[in-house]
């Protein structure tokens, strides 16, 4: 079969394959992001024209926000700060990015938006929250249901907390038409303020967590042009998501053009288990690496594991890409040869559930996803293991070697 030959560098990669495609950003200037020297709670030596940036947009724009920020903290102790960071650059504390009304009382200003997808990125089990600031009387360009494009001014948080405790909020910012600034803010012990921190192991409660480099935000992020991989059509409008969702943002008028459903669903491929695998493949591995978009890391592969929203009206799922490209089909890397991404019946001989169920930092190419999980996700091996072993085993589609 065709799909059979639409092989795969596939997982490994993603590690290695390096930028062949072009990106709307130089890659250069991706680690100026999160900063490339130690920082202190201060920002006063942000100097105006000298601001850290972030992603460079190959020149277009400058490091103006004309987006109408939402209103910086209120809790008073940061002012000086605050201002004193040149408007467009990112902010060393969080109380000055316009997340908190006050940060102390974690009282959320008022334009910024809760959301949750319906299906979540495995984090180690670390707990999520996340929100959205768009400027006001802005709308989100929705014409391409894949590739949402966002206003100037809208900023993207993401807090992680471990056993009831913040660790780190992440923010993307975007600051002109293809810039985007990105960077995470380490809370203090007492959880009263979060400063920039550029990445790396810290130790929480006896255990290394780690804190993605700016570099490790791109390898992800890069897999979609405007940068955004959660609040997309697909995952706002499944069941599950919270806050935000796809049906709020119609009602809101809020998306420049509407889409034909609001109430999305996972379509079966005859198993009875396909909806919870491909939701899990679509999240953790098909948003940010294993898509069509050729800037992403996984994207020579040919294994497309994202979900197009458009195809989530409950049709059946059997013709998807992530079965095309996956089931019964070869990986063709050296280290893999011979190795059959997903084999019908048997999750145990699938190459991909092998590298899903694998973590071993020392040897990082044979783990997927390869950065950000020292830990296995339960729910999302059951649910591969449930699917894979539900397909019939006689299927006809394993390529010969
Ligand atoms: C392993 C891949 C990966 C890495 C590394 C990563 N992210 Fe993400 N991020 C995701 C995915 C996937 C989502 C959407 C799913 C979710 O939130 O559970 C997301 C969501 C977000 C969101 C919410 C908005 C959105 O895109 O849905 C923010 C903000 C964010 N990430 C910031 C960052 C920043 C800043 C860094 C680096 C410090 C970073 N992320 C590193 C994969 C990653």
């Amino acid at each position: 079969m065709s799909t059979c030959v639409r092989v795969a560098l596939a997982w490994a990669c993603l590690l290695g394959c390096g930028d062949s495609a072009s990106s709307p950003e130089d890659e250069s200037a991706r680690d100026a992001a999160i900063g490339g020297q130690g920082r202190d709670a201060s920002a006063k030596d942000a100097a105006p024209g000298a601001a850290p940036n972030g992603d460079d947009g190959g020149g277009a724009g400058g490091s103006r926000s004309d987006g109408g920020d939402p209103p910086a903290s209120d809790s008073g102790a940061n002012e000086d700060e605050c201002a004193a960071t040149a408007a467009g650059a990112l902010h060393e504390l969080l109380s000055c990015t316009g997340l908190y009304a006050d940060i102390e009382d974690k009282r959320i200003a008022p334009g910024v938006r809760e959301f949750a997808p319906a299906v979540q990125l495995w984090s180690d089990g670390a707990d999520k929250q996340r929100w959205i600031f768009l400027p006001e009387d802005t709308q989100i360009d929705s014409a391409l249901s894949d590739d949402w494009k966002f206003p100037i001014g809208t900023k993207l948080f993401k807090e992680f907390s471990h056993a009831g405790r913040r660790i780190e909020t992440r923010l993307f910012w975007k600051v002109a038409a293809t810039r985007w600034l990105r960077t995470a803010y380490r809370w203090n012990e007492t959880e009263t303020e979060a400063v920039r921190f550029d990445g790396g192991d810290i130790d929480v409660a006896g255990d290394t967590y780690h804190i993605p480099t700016a570099k490790e935000c791109d390898q992800c992020h890069k897999g979609r042009d405007d940068r955004v991989l959660g609040f997309e059509p697909g995952l706002l409008g499944l069941s599950g998501a919270t806050g935000l969702t796809l049906s709020e943002l119609v009602a809101e008028g809020l998306l420049t053009e509407d889409p034909a459903l609001t109430a999305l669903e996972i379509g079966d491929d005859g198993t009875t288990k396909a909806a919870a695998a491909l939701g899990w493949l679509h999240v953790n591995c098909g948003v940010s690496c294993h898509n069509t978009n050729s800037a992403a890391e996984g994207y020579a592969s040919r294994l497309h594991l994202q979900l197009s929203a458009e195809e989530l009206d409950g049709r059946t799922s059997s013709a998807f890409p992530a079965l095309e490209s996956g089931v019964g089909v070869s990986a063709r890397t050296l280290r893999w040869t011979g190795r059959i991404r997903i084999v019908p019946g048997s999750p145990e001989q699938s190459l991909l559930y092998e590298l899903a169920n694998t973590r071993d930092p020392s040897r990082p190419k044979d783990q997927m996803p390869p950065i950000a999980s020292r830990i296995t996700d339960p729910d999302g091996l059951r649910a591969l293991e449930d699917w894979i072993s539900s397909m019939p085993a006689t299927a006809p589609s394993v390529e010969p070697q």
